[in-house]
């Protein structure tokens, strides 16, 4: 079951299983700190985001911790001024090309991260992996030119076209950012890192080859020398497979829509990581196991992670997390 081993191709008995966004709205005592303090106080004070991060860890024998803290978190050493209600809003939407020339690096970025990394660490079970995570550029420029979340991204997909080059300067320096970010959470402890590129579905395989892959590579190829495992996940992306393989990652973690088996022959010898249907954890008990078992039959193979194939939702009901895990870890893969 160790997470790590699996991160790193080994095949083993037992497939590890950590959930996206396992720290949230489905578990009472995070609602209970959230009653008391806003979304940027959590992320910004290190005991709190620790405690989060640490509350599915006792409720249930998870294989590993991520830290809590969102995509947005480093942007704010960039000058940029983000609420959230519940998802990110930016205050001045970057749309002109002397916007985005403004942008400079003024603050250590996201230094309570890297503490709430550390007192994570020095909690955890040693067995426990513990995974820091960033956006990609493409998916933080998608947020910081639109203003917020959005079904079309008109706005974004607009400046693309008409203003490719802002648009590459954008992701330059969203991807200097990302590197000095991510470095940071591997020396405060992080043992693996997960790319989230969320809006990765929005754009077709040559937008994605342009304006996606170089710099993903160049920020997984800026992680290599860590040690960490590197992850990559992007949704609503199986369309764009052929450029996913490209990216440098140890672990590529697949949303529910990608056939598992499909993508362990589009991506040989990398382990993959998913990608149960959120929405099956509202299922009969009987449906979720032979759900959960389904996943774990095709991911056979090769190396496999468990995990689901988006966020988890905020109601999810306790108990149908608390019988995935024990069907996932009482599945033997030899
Ligand atoms: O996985 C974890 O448990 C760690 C915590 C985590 C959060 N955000 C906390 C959060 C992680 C890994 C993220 C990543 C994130 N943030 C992504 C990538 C993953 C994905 O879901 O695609 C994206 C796109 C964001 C941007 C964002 N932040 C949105 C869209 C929202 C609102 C709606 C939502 O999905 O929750 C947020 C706010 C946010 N980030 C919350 C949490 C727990 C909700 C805050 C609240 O409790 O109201």
């Amino acid at each position: 079951m160790s997470f790590l081993q699996a991160a790193r191709g080994i095949s083993e008995e037992r497939a590890p299983i950590w959930l996206m966004r396992q720290a949230g709205r489905y578990l009472p005592e995070y609602l209970a700190v959230k009653a008391k303090s806003s979304f940027l106080e959590m992320t910004r004070t290190p005991e709190i985001a620790a405690e989060i991060t640490l509350q599915p860890l006792r409720r249930f024998p998870l294989d590993a911790a991520i830290i809590f803290s969102d995509i947005m978190t480093p942007l704010e050493a960039l000058g940029i001024d983000i609420t959230f209600n519940p998802g990110p809003s930016i205050a001045k939407p970057l749309r002109s090309a002397a916007s985005i020339e403004a942008l400079a690096m003024r603050d250590e970025v996201a230094p309570f991260v890297g503490d709430a990394l550390r007192i994570v660490r020095a909690e955890l079970a040693p067995d426990v992996a513990l995974i820091g995570f960033g956006g990609t550029p493409l998916t933080l420029a998608a947020y910081l030119v639109e203003g917020g979340g959005s079904k079309e991204y008109t706005h974004f997909r607009q400046f693309l076209r008409r203003e490719p080059a802002a648009l590459h300067l954008l992701l330059d320096k969203l991807t200097e950012l990302s590197i000095v970010y991510l470095r940071m959470q591997v020396a405060a402890g992080a043992d693996a890192i997960q790319l989230f590129d969320s809006w990765a579905g929005l754009h077709d395989a040559v937008v994605y080859r342009e304006f996606g892959l170089p710099y993903y590579k160049r920020i997984m190829d800026a992680l290599a020398d860590t040690g960490a495992v590197r992850m990559f996940f992007a949704l609503g992306a199986a369309h764009l497979m052929d450029v996913v393989a490209e990216v440098p990652a140890d672990v590529v973690s697949v949303d529910w829509r990608t056939d598992l088996r499909a993508a362990r022959a589009q991506l040989p010898g990398r382990t993959l990581q998913g990608n149960l249907d959120p929405a099956v954890l509202y299922a009969d008990r009987a449906t979720l196991a032979s759900e959960a078992q389904r996943i774990l039959r095709s991911g056979l193979g090769g190396a496999h992670i468990f995990n689901l194939g988006h966020g988890i939702w905020p109601d999810t009901p306790i108990d149908a997390v608390a019988h995935l895990i024990e069907t996932v870890h009482a599945f033997k893969r030899l």
